[in-house]
C-alpha cells in the first residue's frame, strides 16, 4: 500500500496542471457492455410477445415475451421472459421485464421510490394476437404490438409519445454458468474485473414522436438539452470522483439520475430508467440528423421532429417509469411523485455557508466568523472540512487544533449561526479506532470478490466502506451521530457526506471494484454461491443514498425527531433529494465554471433534486476580485448558496479582496438575506408540488420553441427570472423576457422598469448588476432589514412587492414557521398565506386556515408596480382596524409605496385602494 500512495500524490501533482485526465476513466469502447452492444441494431427484433397468456389484473397486465430464433423455420424459442405492465397514480406507467427465472437474481434499487408507487387502473380495451390494448383512469392508452414486441404509449389525444423496442433495441442478456475455458473478466488499466456473472446487461431504445430537446439525466456538464450523441459517446451515468472535470462533457461525474423528458408544444413526457448500474445513453435529435424524415413527417402533418433514446445498462432489469405529462411540470411532478421530494429544509440552510479545506483551528473558526461581523456581511453556517478530524477519523476531533469543539459551536450559535462538519464515506483501517473495530467485528464491511473485508486507498490512506445494505450495519451507522457517540456535536451540527460516489483512489475509474461484495438481503435461504450477495456492479449509483439515508436518519434520532437537519452530498442518485442538498463538486474558478453551475442545477432540479448549488468562487484555482463577485451575485439566487476552497488555493473571504469588491459582495448577500423568507417559501411550495424550485424557462412557456434551448437564464419558482452575468468585463447581457404570446409583463427589479415580453433585450450592466426581474402577477415578500445570520430576521417586518400584470392584478404566498423543528407537520404551527391584488383591494388570508403560528412579523411596506392609475386613498381592515394609511408616488406614479400598513401575519387583512 505504501508505495501506491506515493504513487498517487504524483499523479495529483501532474494532474494539477493538466485538468481531467481522462484516461483513468473508461469510454464506452472500454466498458465491455457498451462496446458490446452500442452497434447492436438488429433488422427485426427477436422478442415476440404471446398474448393467449397475458393475465390482466386490476392494475397490471402480465405478458409472456419469448426471444426467437429468427433464422429457423419455426421460430424456436430461445429465452422465455415476462413482461410486466402496470399503471400508476398520476398518469404514470411502469414496464419491467426479465427472465422468468433468473440465474441469479436481478437488482432493483431500494431506496429511489418514495414508498411504493400508488396503483391506477388499467383496463383492457382490447386483444388480438397481435396487438393488446390497454387504458389506464385518465385515458392514456398502451399499445402493444406482438411480434416483434413494440409497446406505445398514447397521450389523451390518441397520438403516440412514447415508444419501446421501435429500434429493434431491447435486449436482456441472459447470464449462463460459466463453462470452463470461457472468460469472463475484463481489464482497464491493469485493474481486473472478475465479472463471476458474465454478460448481464440490458438495453432498449425509447422514442418521442414529435419532441423537440430531451433534457436530464444528470449529471453532466453540458447543456440543460441533451446533444446528439452519435459522434462520441453517449451520455455516461456511472458514480465516479473525477478530478478537475472537465466542461461540455458527458463523462460521468458524481451523480447519476436516469430520467429523461422530451419536450414539444405540444407535451411533455418523461421516462424513468430505475436501474443503479453503470448506464450509457445515446440521444438522436432529428433535428439534427434526419433531415428526410423530417420532410416526410411535415408532408404527413407532424412536427417533423422526433428524439430517440437509448438506454444500456450493465446489469439488473429493465425497469421504465412513462411519465405521460402533459405539461413540464406535470412530468417533473410525477417524477417526484414517484421518488419523493426534498423536505422542507431548515430555514438557516438557505442562507449562506462558509466553506473552505479547511478553516485549520478553533482561532481560525471564530476569527472567520468575527470578520464577517465587522464588516456587516451576514453569514449562518461556518464550514470545517477534513481537517478537523483526528487523522481522518470521521467521528472524532482533532484536539490539538479543536480543543473545545462544544464552546467553539456554543460561540457560533450564540450569534444565531450553526456549523456544518464533514464525515465521509471510507473508514480509516486503524487499530485502536472505535469506528473501525466495531464495523471490522460485526463483519459490517463491503467484502472483496473473494468475502474478505474490501480495502482501498482514501484520504486516511487504508480504508473500508460500509456495507449498509445490512439493516443493521445501517442501524449501527445512525447511531454514531448520536451526541453520546460523538461528543462535540450538538443539535446545531449538521453534517456533509463527501467521497460517496464511493471515491476509492487505487481503484478503476477511482472507485470501488465493481466485484466488491454487498449485503443481498433477498438472497434464497442458505444461499452460498453468486446469488448470496449483490455486487458493486448492480448497486453502484445507489450506494451514496445509503449512506445518506443513514446520515440523515441519524441527525433526526439524535434529537428524537424534534429537529429538521441539513446535509450536504457529492454523489446523487434518483431519491437523493429525500436526504440531501446537492453540489456541484470539485469545480474551478473560471468563468466557464460560473456558468456551467445554472445548467448543471438546471438538470439537477428537473431530476427531483431542487437543493443545488456550486462551489462559490470555484474550488480549484484562484479567483480574482470580479470573477468573485459576479459569482456571489449569481450564487445569491442559486438555492444552495455555499464558499468554499481547495486547501491549496489563496484565502478568499470577501475582506481579503479590495474595499470596493468587498462591498459588492456584501451587497450580493444582503439580497440574498432579503429574499431569504421567499427562499422558504419556494422550498415549503416545493414540499406539496414537487416542482424544481429553480426551473428552466420551457417549464412555464411550455409552447415558446425560442426558451427550450435556453439555460443561461431560468425562473425562481414563477416569479423570478434571473440572468447571472457569467462573463468577464461585461457591459451588456441579452436577456430574453418570455410569455410574449401571452402579455407577460417583466420588472426590473433594482428600478421597477416595465418590459413586456418581446424576446430578447439587451440589459446594460455595471459591476453591481445582478440581472434579475419580477413576473407581472405575481407577489414576493421581502425583509429589508438584513442581519448577520437569518434566525436574527425572524421577527423582522415584511416588504411586499406587488408586481401587476396587464391585468392590473397579482398573486403570491408566504410560508412562515419556527424555521427548524417539525411542529409545521406534528402540530399544524405554520402560517401559509396568500396575497391577492386585483385593482381595488389586496387581500392576505391563509391557504390552510386550519394552521397558525405565532409570528411576530407584521406588514411594514407595500411596493405596487405597474399600476396605471393610481389610488388615492389606501385603508387597513384587519380584526377591528379600519386605518387610513399613508402613500408615495415614484418613476412617474408607476410605483406606489404605501407606508407601514402595520399588519400583523396572524390574522388576514385588506388594504382598500379607492380612486
Ligand atoms: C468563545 O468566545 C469567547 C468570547 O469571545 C472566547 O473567549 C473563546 O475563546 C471562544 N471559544 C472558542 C472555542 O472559540
Amino acid at each position: 500500500m505504501k508505495p501506491l500512495g506515493l504513487l498517487l500524490v504524483g499523479l495529483l501533482v501532474i494532474n494539477q496542471s493538466i485538468g481531467v485526465d481522462k484516461k483513468k476513466f473508461k469510454t464506452c469502447s472500454q466498458s465491455g457492455f457498451c462496446k458490446r452492444l452500442r452497434d447492436f441494431k438488429p433488422e427485426r427484433s427477436q422478442y415476440v410477445a404471446d398474448f393467449t397468456s397475458a393475465k390482466i389484473n386490476e392494475n397490471y397486465v402480465l405478458v409472456d415475451v419469448n426471444t426467437v430464433d429468427l433464422k429457423s423455420e419455426q421460430k424456436a424459442v430461445l429465452d422465455k421472459y415476462v413482461l410486466k405492465i402496470s399503471s400508476l397514480a398520476d398518469s404514470t406507467f411502469r414496464v419491467e421485464m426479465q427472465e422468468v427465472e433468473p440465474l441469479y437474481g436481478r437488482y432493483t434499487p431500494m431506496l429511489t421510490l418514495d414508498g411504493a408507487p400508488k396503483p391506477d387502473t388499467l383496463t383492457e380495451v382490447s386483444k388480438s394476437s397481435d396487438k393488446l390494448v390497454l387504458e389506464n383512469s385518465k385515458g392514456h392508452r398502451v399499445e402493444v404490438y406482438a411480434d416483434p414486441l413494440k409497446i406505445e404509449f398514447l397521450d389523451l389525444e390518441g397520438e403516440t409519445a412514447v415508444v419501446m423496442n421501435e429500434n429493434s433495441q431491447l435486449l436482456v442478456e441472459v447470464p449462463r454458468e460459466r463453462k470452463e475455458h470461457e472468460v469472463f473478466t475484463e481489464t482497464f488499466n491493469s485493474y481486473h474485473d472478475s465479472r463471476p456473472r458474465g454478460n448481464e446487461a440490458v438495453s432498449l431504445d425509447i422514442g418521442f414522436p414529435e419532441a423537440y430537446q430531451v433534457y436530464g439525466i444528470p449529471e453532466h456538464t453540458d447543456k440543460l438539452n441533451l446533444a446528439t450523441t452519435t459522434s462520441g459517446d453517449p451520455y455516461r451515468l456511472f458514480n465516479m470522483d473525477v478530478f478537475e472535470y472537465e466542461l461540455d462533457s458527458r463523462m460521468g461525474l458524481y451523480g447519476a439520475v436516469p430520467v429523461m423528458y422530451a419536450h414539444s408544444p405540444k407535451r411533455t413526457v418523461g421516462v424513468f430508467w430505475h436501474n443503479a448500474a453503470e448506464t450509457w445513453v445515446d440521444v438522436v435529435n432529428s433535428a439534427d440528423t434526419n433531415v428526410v424524415s423530417s420532410i416526410v413527417n411535415l408532408v404527413t402533418g407532424g412536427s417533423g421532429r422526433r428524439v430517440d433514446a437509448r438506454f444500456l445498462s450493465e446489469a439488473n432489469a429493465i425497469d421504465v417509469f412513462v411519465l405521460m405529462g402533459d405539461t413540464p411540470g406535470d412530468a417533473f411532478r410525477q417524477y417526484t411523485t414517484l421518488t419523493g421530494v426534498a423536505p422542507l429544509p431548515p430555514k438557516f440552510s438557505l442562507g449562506y455557508h462558509q466553506c473552505r479545506w479547511n478553516y485549520v483551528d478553533e482561532n481560525d473558526v471564530r476569527g472567520v466568523d468575527e470578520n464577517f461581523d465587522v464588516h456587516d456581511i451576514p453569514v449562518d453556517v461556518i464550514w470545517l472540512d477534513i481537517e478537523y478530524t483526528q487523522g481522518k477519523k470521521y467521528f472524532t476531533w482533532d484536539y490539538s487544533k479543536f480543543p473545545r469543539p462544544l464552546e467553539m459551536v456554543g460561540n457560533l450559535t450564540a450569534k444565531g449561526r450553526k456549523m456544518v462538519i464533514i464525515v465521509d464515506t471510507h473508514i480509516k483501517r486503524e487499530k485502536g479506532y472505535f469506528v473501525h473495530e466495531e464495523l471490522t467485528e460485526k463483519g459490517f464491511y463491503i467484502t472483496d470478490k473473494d468475502g474478505k473485508d474490501y480495502e482501498g486507498w482514501c484520504w486516511p490512506g487504508p480504508s473500508s466502506y460500509i456495507d449498509f445494505h445490512k439493516p443493521e450495519a445501517t442501524k449501527y451507522y445512525t447511531e454514531l451521530y448520536r451526541f453520546d457517540r460523538f461528543p462535540g456535536t450538538t443539535k446545531d451540527v449538521h453534517f456533509w457526506n463527501d467521497m460517496n460516489e464511493p471515491s476509492v483512489f487505487n481503484s478503476a475509474e477511482v472507485t470501488m471494484p465493481r466485484d466488491c461484495r454487498h449485503f443481498k438481503e433477498s438472497a434464497p435461504e442458505g444461499a452460498t454461491g453468486l446469488d448470496s450477495y449483490w455486487e458493486n456492479r448492480h448497486v453502484h449509483n445507489e450506494y451514496g443514498n445509503f449512506h445518506l439515508r443513514g446520515t440523515y436518519q441519524g441527525m433526526l434520532d439524535r434529537t428524537d425527531g424534534k429537529y429538521r437537519t441539513f446535509l450536504l452530498t457529492r454523489a446523487v442518485f434518483s431519491g437523493t433529494q429525500r436526504f440531501a442538498a446537492v453540489w456541484t463538486g470539485d469545480n474551478m474558478a473560471e468563468w466557464s465554471h460560473l456558468a456551467a453551475s445554472v445548467p448543471m442545477c438546471l438538470s439537477l432540479g428537473v431530476a427531483g433534486i431542487s437543493f443545488c448549488g456550486a462551489d462559490i468562487g470555484g474550488f480549484f484555482k484562484y479567483p480574482d476580485a470580479e470573477l468573485m463577485t459576479r459569482w456571489y451575485q449569481a450564487g445569491a439566487y442559486q438555492p444552495f448558496y455555499r464558499a468554499h476552497s481547495h486547501i491549496e488555493t489563496k484565502r478568499r473571504e470577501p475582506w481579503l479582496y479590495d474595499e470596493a469588491s468587498m462591498k459588492l459582495q456584501r451587497e450580493a448577500l444582503r439580497r440574498r438575506y432579503t429574499l431569504i423568507d421567499f427562499w422558504y417559501t419556494l422550498f415549503y411550495e416545493h414540499t406539496r408540488d414537487g416542482l424544481p424550485v429553480m426551473r428552466p424557462l420551457f417549464q412555464e412557456f411550455p409552447k415558446e420553441e425560442a426558451v427550450f434551448t435556453i439555460d443561461d437564464q431560468y425562473l425562481l419558482g414563477n416569479k423570478l427570472l434571473v440572468r447571472p452575468v457569467t462573463a468577464s468585463k461585461a457591459r451588456s447581457v441579452p436577456v430574453y423576457l418570455p410569455g410574449k404570446d401571452t402579455g407577460t409583463v417583466w420588472y426590473d427589479v433594482d428600478t421597477y422598469q416595465r418590459h413586456l415580453a418581446n424576446g430578447y433585450i439587451d440589459q446594460p450592466v455595471n459591476i453591481a448588476k445582478i440581472p434579475v426581474y419580477q413576473r407581472g402577477g405575481t407577489i414576493i415578500a421581502r425583509k429589508e432589514r438584513v442581519r448577520r445570520a437569518s434566525s436574527l430576521m425572524a421577527d423582522d417586518p415584511y416588504t411586499l412587492i406587488v408586481a401587476l400584470d396587464s391585468d392590473n392584478t397579482a398573486v403570491g404566498t408566504i410560508y412562515i414557521d419556527d424555521g427548524e423543528t417539525f411542529e409545521f407537520e406534528k402540530s399544524n404551527a405554520y402560517i401559509y398565506g396568500k396575497f391577492e391584488f386585483n385593482g381595488n383591494e389586496l387581500s392576505y388570508s391563509f391557504i390552510d386556515p386550519a394552521s397558525t403560528y405565532p409570528s411576530r412579523s407584521w406588514l411594514e411596506r407595500v411596493v405596487v408596480v405597474g399600476l396605471r392609475a393610481p389610488p388615492r386613498a389606501a385603508r387597513l381592515q384587519q380584526a377591528a382596524r379600519s386605518d387610513p394609511l399613508h402613500m408615495t408616488l415614484h418613476e412617474g406614479n408607476g410605483v406606489l409605496v404605501v407606508r407601514k400598513p402595520g399588519a400583523t401575519m396572524t390574522e388576514p387583512w385588506k388594504i382598500q385602494f379607492s380612486y
